[in-house]
């Protein structure tokens, strides 16, 4: 296997016929300098909208912060020699490198899941690694063990001034519950870690225990918790959790909530519930400047999104619903607002296999939602086909950097969900929306959502509340 830069520039033009070596100057230095164009608009409109930050225009903290993209191209391994009676099974087809990432013994599962020997350890003294994210490597907390927050959402929590961080703790055996069953692991609980900088996390323990005895209870290890998202209630002054409930078959396509008086549990689970009377699988919650909370989730059958607010306490949902993104088959929401507008994230719905982003917006958050396309952008074309082999759970936004955000999703490692991995990276809102909108009126509408590839980047040294 050969990795190289795809695009590394020869250092020296070679012609063989000098006109066509000028005429290939000619068209390349067009093509440079409309792209000089394009990206000088992109920044001065970025900078337009986020002026207020800070001094200049290229001077971006995050775009500073931008470095070392990937663009490697992943050489596909020759094809493996099928047994007799597995190529009658299945016709013969080109291997993808969605079946390489999903191929435990694949030659190149060290780029999907590197080995341990490369985890990120905030405990060492990484020196000039310190606070720098490596999307896909194995994430250590301050004990030394691998997180175990998938699926997760972040709080931050003005009175501690602290984030936290929870997901579903996958720490068991993957196994199958029956031959048709999806991997799943046991049901262990919600897991919380700590942070001040959003890189050094201590484990705060599991905040909201899988019940080991009673089988008919929802959180019985037996079931799917998936999802948990937690938000402070400013009137009730508590913390309260939603999540995905489900049986091990995903026929109960439920929403839990729990509640806790404290960011670190224990949560007390509450009940579940089909909301508005509607099967419900992957959601999330979002909650408004104006402190309106809302539920988004994933139903009839996965075949649309629906969205409403929750009541004043943020226990239950009320009775105003809509449907959005209609017969769109969209999953694993994540809601964002900048600037007045709502922004959401959503992966098609493939199992665990990874698969296309999508980016909507909207003016009202009830809608009516449009989709704007792929907003991934970097690495290489199937990177961003496979929303770099992940899949969206929670986009944070940065304080004091109106537009920045960061995007968290998953990698899922399906032969071993307990080493799923996190991808993090910088998501940005500006600039104009390069493809066409659902309903295209020749101009666009909605400012463009970016994530951009790294393989290693960090936030700007003011954020992280440490000088390096
Ligand atoms: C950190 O970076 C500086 C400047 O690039 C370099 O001189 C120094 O050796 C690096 N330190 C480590 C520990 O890599
Ligand atoms: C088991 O869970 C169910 C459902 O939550 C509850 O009604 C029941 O009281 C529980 N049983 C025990 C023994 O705790
Ligand atoms: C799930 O489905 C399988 C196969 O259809 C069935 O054997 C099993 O009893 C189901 N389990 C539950 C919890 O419904």
């Amino acid at each position: 296997m050969r990795m190289r830069n795809k695009y590394r520039k020869p250092t020296t033009l070679h012609c063989n016929a000098g006109t066509r070596c000028s005429m290939s100057i000619v068209v390349w230095s067009l093509v440079g300098f409309l792209l000089m164009l394009h990206l000088y608009t992109l920044i001065s409109h970025t900078n337009v909208q986020s002026k207020e930050i800070r001094s200049g225009l290229s001077h971006h903290p995050l775009f500073r912060e931008l470095e070392e993209v990937e663009e490697e191209n992943i050489q596909m391994p020759p094809p493996r020699r099928r047994s007799p009676r597995a190529a009658k099974r299945k016709p013969k087809r080109p291997t993808t490198l969605i079946d390489e990432f999903l191929d435990e013994s694949s030659q190149l599962r060290h780029i999907f899941f590197p080995t341990i020997k490369t985890a990120v350890d905030p405990t060492k003294d990484a020196g000039n690694d310190s606070f720098y994210y490596y999307p896909g490597r194995i994430w250590l907390d301050t004990e030394g063990n691998p997180i175990q927050a998938h699926g997760g959402g972040i709080l931050y929590d003005e009175k501690s001034k602290t984030y936290y961080w929870y997901g579903e703790y996958k720490d068991g055996p993957t196994y199958h519950a029956h031959k048709k069953g999806a991997a799943r692991v046991d049901v262990i609980g919600v897991g919380c870690y700590s942070s001040k900088d959003l890189w050094t996390w201590k484990n705060e323990g599991i905040v909201l225990p899988a019940e080991e005895n009673n089988e008919t209870h929802d959180l019985h290890k037996s079931n799917v918790l998936e999802r948990p998202k937690v938000i402070y209630n400013d009137k009730t002054r508590k913390y309260v959790m939603w999540m995905h409930i489900d049986d091990a078959n995903y026929t109960k396509a439920s929403v839990g909530i729990a509640v806790s008086d404290s960011p670190t549990g224990p949560f007390d689970y509450l009940y579940s519930k089909r909301p508005h009377g509607f099967d419900s699988r992957d959601m999330t919650i979002f909650k408004d400047n104006d402190g309106v909370a809302y539920l988004v989730y994933s139903s009839d059958d996965n075949s649309e999104l629906h969205i409403g607010p929750l009541d004043g306490d943020y226990l239950d949902v009320t009775n105003v619903v809509r449907r959005i993104l209609v017969g769109q088959h969209r999953e694993a929401p994540a809601l964002f607002k900048h600037g007045g507008t709502y922004y959401m994230i959503t992966s098609g719905c493939t199992g665990w296999a990874p698969n296309e982003a999508l980016a909507h917006a909207a003016e009202s958050i009830m809608g009516p939602w449009e989709t704007m396309g792929n907003p991934c952008i970097g690495g290489n074309k199937v990177y961003r086909l496979t929303t770099f082999f992940a899949q969206s759970t929670f986009v944070l936004p940065l304080p004091g950097l109106p537009g920045s955000f960061i995007f968290m999703a998953d990698r899922w490692n399906p032969a071993d969900l307990r080493d799923s991995r996190y991808v993090w990276l910088p998501l940005m809102v500006g600039g104009a929306a390069d493809q066409p909108l659902d309903y295209s009126f020749g101009f666009p509408l909605w400012s463009r959502v970016s994530i951009y590839w790294h393989k290693r980047w960090r936030l700007p040294a003011e954020l992280s509340g440490k000088k390096i």
